[in-house]
C-alpha cells in the first residue's frame, strides 16, 4: 500500500481517487460476460459508463474556455455527455467505428447539438479524421477501449458465447473480415497463435485444432458452435470462475478488430494532435492493452503520467457495475515547454 505522502505525490490533478495497488493477476483482466443474465431477451442500447468522474475531471480540471476534446470511443455516449455537461463551453469530437453506436449516441446527445460532432472512423485514423474537420489540435482525449455492453449483448454481433449469433465479431459491420472468414483463411498454427497471444490461453493448440475440425465438418457457423468446439477441446469446467470459451472469444475479437494495432496507431498519433497542457485519459480492460499504453508513454519526451500506477474504479463502482472491475485508467499530461509559453500572445 502506498503511504498518504506517496499517494499525494502521484496525484497531479484534483479529485482523482488514489490508485489501488497493482493487481495484474490473470483473473483480473479476463473479459467477462458474467452478470448480464437479466437481459438475455431484448437488450436495449444501454452501456454503463466506466470511471466517468475520473475521466471528466482529468480532462476538464485545467481546460480553458472553449476547449475541444476528442472521445475516440463514443459507444453509448457516456463520457462525451459527462464532458459536455462538466465544461459548458467545450466541444467534443466523438469517434466510433460502430454505426449503430453512433446512431444511438446521436439520439442521446441531441440536447448538445452544435457542441458535439460525430465521426464514423476507427481511432487508428484519428489525425486524418480531425484534419477532415479542419482540426489540428485538441485539449484532451479519452478512450474507453474494447466493446460496449450493447455490442456484447446483441446476439447478431457475434461477440457473446452465451447468445447464439453469426460468427461475426466486427465492431464495424460495414467492412472487414468476420471471425468466421478469419478462421477459414488462416491455418491451425496461426489460429493457435492468435488464441495464445490475444487470449493468453495455454491450451491454444488443442482449441485451434478443435475449431478447425468443426469447420471442416461443416459445424462452425455460430457463436455457440465456436463455444462447443472450445468445450470439446478443454472440457466444460470454468477456470478461475470464467467460462472456458472466454479467452478464445476475446482473442478472436481482438484479431478481427485488429485492436492492438489500432491502439498502437492511436498512441503514435497523440503527439501530433494533443496541444501542450492537454490531457490523455485511457481506460483499458486487459493487460495487453494496459501494457501497450504503459510502454508507449514510458520515458516519452514531453509527457508526464498523472500517477505512477493506474487508477481503478472505486469499490462502489465495482459493486454497481461488474464490467468495471477489470478497468484501469492511465492519465498523461502533455507538458508545456518554455518555447510554447513564449509563443503565447
Ligand atoms: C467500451 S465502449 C465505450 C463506451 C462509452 N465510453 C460510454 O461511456 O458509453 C467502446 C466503444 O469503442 C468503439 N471502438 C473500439 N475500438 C475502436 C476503434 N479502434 N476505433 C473507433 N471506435 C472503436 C466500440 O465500437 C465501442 O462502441
Amino acid at each position: 500500500m502506498s503511504t498518504a505522502k506517496e499517494t499525494a505525490e502521484q496525484l497531479a490533478l484534483p479529485g482523482i481517487p488514489a490508485p489501488a495497488p497493482d493487481s495484474d493477476t490473470e483473473a483480473d483482466w479476463v473479459w467477462t460476460e458474467e452478470g448480464t443474465d437479466d437481459d438475455m431477451e431484448s437488450p436495449a442500447f444501454s452501456h454503463t459508463t466506466v470511471m466517468s468522474t475520473e475521466v471528466t475531471q482529468a480532462l476538464t480540471a485545467n481546460a480553458a474556455e472553449g476547449a475541444t476534446f476528442v472521445d475516440v470511443t463514443l459507444g453509448g455516449g457516456g463520457h462525451t455527455e459527462a464532458l459536455l455537461a462538466a465544461h459548458p463551453s467545450a466541444r467534443v469530437i466523438a469517434l466510433d467505428r460502430d454505426e449503430v453506436a453512433l446512431a444511438a449516441a446521436r439520439a442521446r446527445l441531441a440536447a448538445f447539438e452544435g457542441r458535439v460532432t460525430f465521426v464514423h472512423a476507427a481511432f487508428g485514423t484519428l489525425k486524418d479524421a480531425l484534419a477532415n474537420l479542419g482540426i489540428t489540435e485538441v485539449q484532451g482525449l479519452c478512450a474507453d477501449l474494447g466493446v460496449s455492453s450493447p455490442q456484447l449483448d446483441e446476439a447478431s454481433r457475434g461477440l457473446s458465447f452465451r447468445r447464439e449469433g453469426p460468427l461475426d465479431m466486427r465492431m464495424d459491420q460495414s467492412q472487414g473480415e468476420t471471425a468466421l472468414e478469419l478462421v477459414e483463411r488462416i491455418d491451425d498454427d496461426e489460429l493457435a497463435n492468435i488464441i495464445y497471444q490475444y487470449g493468453e490461453e495455454r491450451r491454444s493448440r488443442r482449441i485451434a485444432r478443435s475449431i478447425k475440425r468443426s469447420l471442416s465438418e461443416g459445424e462452425l457457423h455460430t457463436t455457440l458452435d465456436l463455444r462447443r468446439a472450445v468445450v470439446r477441446a478443454v472440457g466444460p469446467v470454468r477456470v478461475g470462475g470464467v467460462d472456458p470459451a472466454t479467452r478464445t472469444f476475446q482473442a478472436l475479437r481482438i484479431a478481427v478488430n485488429q485492436e492492438l494495432g489500432e491502439l498502437d496507431s492511436l498512441l503514435a498519433q497523440v503527439d501530433d494532435v494533443i496541444a501542450p497542457g492537454g490531457v490523455v485519459a485511457l481506460i483499458s480492460f486487459h493487460s495487453l492493452e494496459d501494457r501497450a499504453i504503459k510502454h508507449a508513454f514510458a520515458g516519452r519526451e514531453g509527457w508526464k503520467p498523472v500517477s505512477k500506477k493506474p487508477l481503478y474504479p472505486t469499490e462502489e463502482e465495482q459493486a454497481a457495475n461488474t464490467r468495471s472491475r477489470s478497468a484501469k485508467l492511465r492519465v498523461y499530461v502533455r507538458e508545456v515547454l518554455e518555447m510554447d509559453e513564449e509563443e503565447e500572445p
